[in-house]
């Protein structure tokens, strides 16, 4: 038999392991309750918008020994990069008294800012009215529509023409301010003369169909022009990138539409550390890539006010532009790489196949540009890029193989080797 003091030391020795067993359970518990309970409660869609994700693309970082970084904003409520833009517009046109509640945000747009708009205004109390070209995918009017959303589908112009849908909505901006203008008289004068502004007209469109008889006014969004979509991103989406790396990257990449991301994530980027390099990667028919590198944009034969319709040759969408916005001019860039269709159409089916990443074309082109940096900077850098909206969104052009076929752009590659990548 064991002497008593080794008997009661054995069963010190087992009460102190039963405790410190029990004790980690619980740490190991309540460590992990903690951890869900760090996931916060966000405050209405509004609160929902931006504070993306930021991914390792596995296959790429792979492939050209740098960390390449995907910014998720395809994870936004209203699907794409552009919420962030139509939550900074609505709130700043609301801060500004340009907006009332209950007034109508209008836009020239047939993508994804337009559906960013719709998805957001209701938020506020807002009403959307879109103006797009009629040549404009069907599908385009059928999500605004389903969102809530007015469309007006018109004849495609020059954006020189007063007519250009970009001009149009300019306009129906201001219709709907005079509109509500004129039916607060009516209502202060005491008059009934709701039908004769009804039938007031503009390019023989009745107001009363545009406009709700309890239209607050309007407000032109001008994501192209507005330095609102700079705010967005200066403001969201470039410090939440400097967060999510510690302020550990070597270069950032990305299309620009209206320039508004590349502009606002570069400047607080450049800001935070200048030797941080920021590139624009450009789809064929931009004039971006030749004003980035050479200062020149184009030719006069190619200026876009001499154009009647989309001047871009690409299956791209939402990136490539011909004129400088002031989105754009903000932007602090150190060069440009040239993309194609074709290399973006790959890179989009080797990101499916090899990391389930269902993306854009504007997305895909970017993570080409992504992998042109790695190229151009080498090995063992980080590189950031904007993941910006789903696959889901182009599912009739894009993402369909009958389409890409007809193109001639079936995507063939087994790897990287479209990118010199073997
Ligand atoms: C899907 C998509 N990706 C990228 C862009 C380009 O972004 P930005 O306008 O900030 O240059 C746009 C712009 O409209 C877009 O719609």
């Amino acid at each position: 038999m064991a002497p008593v003091a080794a008997r009661s030391a054995g069963a010190v020795g087992v009460g102190v392991a039963i405790f410190i067993s029990v004790a980690l359970t619980t740490y190991l518990i309540c460590d992990r309750r903690s951890k869900k309970k760090n996931i916060p409660r966000k405050n209405g869609l509004v609160e929902a918008i931006g504070n993306t994700p930021l991914i390792r693309i596995n296959s790429l970082s792979a492939a050209t020994g740098c960390q390449i970084l995907g910014k998720c904003e395809f994870l936004n409520p209203g699907g794409s990069v552009k919420d962030r833009v139509a939550l900074q517009i609505i709130q700043e046109a609301l801060e500004s008294g340009q907006l009332r509640p209950g007034g109508i945000v209008t836009e020239g747009s047939a993508g994804s800012t337009a559906i960013s708009i719709a998805t957001v205004a209701p938020a506020y109390g807002c009403k959307t009215h879109v103006v797009i070209p009629d040549d404009a995918a069907i599908e385009k009017s059928q999500i605004l529509e389903a969102l809530g959303a007015t469309v007006e589908r018109v004849r495609p112009v020059s954006i020189t023409h007063k007519d250009h849908f970009v001009n149009i909505a300019r306009r129906r901006a201001s219709e709907a301010n005079e509109f509500a203008q004129k039916q607060r008289n009516s209502q202060l004068n005491g008059k009934e003369d709701t039908a004769k502004i009804n039938g007031d007209e503009s390019d023989g469109h009745n107001y009363s169909s545009l406009f709700p008889s309890d239209c607050q006014g309007g407000y032109f969004a001008d994501q192209f022009e507005n330095l609102a979509n700079f705010r967005a991103h200066y403001n969201g989406t470039g410090p939440e990138i400097w967060e999510q790396t510690n302020g550990k990257l070597d270069a950032f990449v990305a299309a620009a539409g209206t320039g508004g991301t590349v502009a606002g994530v570069s400047t607080f980027l450049q800001e935070k550390n200048p030797d941080i390099k920021c590139f624009l990667v450009d789809p064929p028919g931009s004039g971006l890539f030749n004003k980035v590198t050479r200062g020149v944009m184009y030719t006069k034969e190619e200026a876009e006010g001499r154009r009647l319709k989309n001047p871009f040759d690409t299956i791209t969408e939402g990136i490539g532009i011909n004129r400088i916005t002031k989105n754009f001019a903000m932007a602090k860039l150190h060069g440009a790489f040239r993309g194609t269709d074709r290399e973006a159409v790959e890179m989009a089916r080797f990101l499916l196949k090899n990391d389930g990443l269902f993306l854009g074309s504007s997305s895909a082109m970017n993570c080409v540009g992504a992998v042109r940096v790695a190229q151009a900077i080498g090995p063992g850098h980080t590189i950031v890029t904007i993941l910006c909206d789903s696959g889901m969104r182009h599912l009739s052009k894009f993402c369909n193989a009958e389409y890409l076929s007809e193109l001639g752009l079936t995507p063939k590659a087994d790897g990287l080797e479209f990118l010199g990548i073997e």
